[in-house]
């Protein structure tokens, strides 16, 4: 098998204290060496390799894990945003216009929309992603997004408790059964986790406990949207059935707080839903002062969140989530992992993936620190260079 060096890189950040300097795990004049689609070592700068990729000094970091995605819809809802930025609030009803476009696309058209997002996220660094259902709403439709995103990851998860469907307007509870039943099983063999939308407007803490049993008993993985639009019941639900992750924990109250740092629930934030809505931020200080295991995630959907940038969602934490820095690279890239259960991405030691990004900068914090600047230089995801700059330096 061929080996891959990533040489001269100024920092090394690996996620792994044991490995180099302060939490992040900093090894600098590093050398990073790649095996098919694993790291298999971390060497001084110089080490040989069969092919090589000169870093030039550059900061080199695991590549991004986005653990909250709607990345398959069809539609557009710029007006919506447009409105909302206007005075207009927000309400989860706008599911329902996604839906509507979605259910009349192909699977081909829904791929080609789901590859242009996923490529624009592979420039920004993202290497692993979570993708959800839940803009199909039937049975057919949810079967054919999960197939769809089945195409770009592993952690596909079914999300047919997105929103109630207009055809059980006022019979939520004869569609939580539908869900739970025949749309489970067709879903279910394409998915990895079920998740609820459990929030005022949306689905109550015991239709979500239903989803979730449901989602359990068919060997699925539990995570749950919470906390979003007020405070509720998703974190302790998340927490009491052991779901991997919460996400959104806008609206936290002390007991939910004390219940996610007692747990293995990630407390998973997606600050940029708060700022395209308009919303409070949460205070993850709070949550990470605690001992809660956090995460940061795009939630890259039409409606709330329509970006694929995980850097933005750091630089919005560390402004206003009260997180630091080296905290938010970490939640968006090892809180990511475990937000998923997963041990093979989000760090960089022998036997990791090999999910890298090199990054035009000397300093990690450069991404919290030029915002909205696009500073990868070249992502790695598997051990395949899949996208770089084109006045990236390779020999
Ligand atoms: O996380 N919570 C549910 N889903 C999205 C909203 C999706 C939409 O408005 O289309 C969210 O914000």
């Amino acid at each position: 098998m061929t080996t891959l060096v990533i040489d001269r890189i100024g920092r090394l950040v690996t996620n792994d204290p044991a490995l180099g300097e302060g939490p992040l795990g900093v090894v600098r004049d590093a050398a990073l060496v790649l095996e098919g689609d694993r790291v298999v070592a971390i060497a001084p700068a110089g080490a040989a390799g069969d092919e090589r990729v000169d870093a030039d000094g550059r900061c080199v970091i695991p590549g991004f894990v986005d653990s909250h995605t709607h990345l398959v819809f069809a539609g557009d809802r710029a007006e919506e945003f447009a409105a909302r930025m206007a005075g207009a609030p927000y309400a989860a009803g706008g599911i329902v216009v996604t839906t509507e476009a979605t259910r009349a696309a192909s699977a081909a058209e829904l791929t080609a929309l789901t590859r242009r997002r996923r490529e624009e996220g592979l420039r920004a660094g993202v290497t692993h992603v979570e993708v959800k259902s839940g803009y199909g709403l039937d049975v057919a439709t949810e079967q054919r997004l999960c197939e769809v995103a089945g195409a770009f990851t592993d952690d596909v998860t079914f999300l047919g408790a997105h929103a109630v469907p207009p055809e059980y307007a006022g019979r939520a509870d004869d569609y939580v059964e539908l869900v739970c039943t025949e749309m489970l099983a067709a879903c279910a063999p394409r998915a990895r986790w079920i998740d609820v939308f459990c929030e005022r407007g949306a689905f109550d803490a015991d239709q979500a406990r239903a989803v979730l049993r449901a989602g359990a008993a068919a060997g699925l993985g539990l995570r749950v949207h919470g906390n979003q639009l007020g405070p509720g019941p998703g974190a302790q639900l998340a927490v009491e059935l052991g779901a991997a992750s919460v996400d959104h924990c806008t609206h936290l109250d002390d007991a939910d707080v004390a219940a996610l740092a007692a747990s293995e629930t990630v407390a998973t934030f997606l600050p940029a839903t708060d700022f395209c809505t308009r919303e409070p931020y949460p205070d993850a200080r709070r949550v990470i002062d605690a001992g809660a295991t956090v995460a940061l995630a795009t939630n890259c959907n039409p409606g709330s969140s329509y970006t694929t940038s995980m850097a933005f969602c750091m630089a919005l934490a560390v402004r206003d989530l009260r997180m630091t820095a080296a905290e938010a690279l970490v939640a968006a890239t090892l809180g990511g992992a475990r937000a998923l259960r997963r041990t093979d991405v989000g760090h960089l030691a022998p036997g990791a993936r090999a999910d890298v990004a090199i990054l035009d900068a000397p300093h990690e914090s450069h991404l919290v620190y030029r915002p909205g600047v696009p500073l990868v230089a070249a992502t790695i995801a598997a051990g395949r260079v899949v996208w770089s700059e084109p006045t990236f330096p390779r020999d």
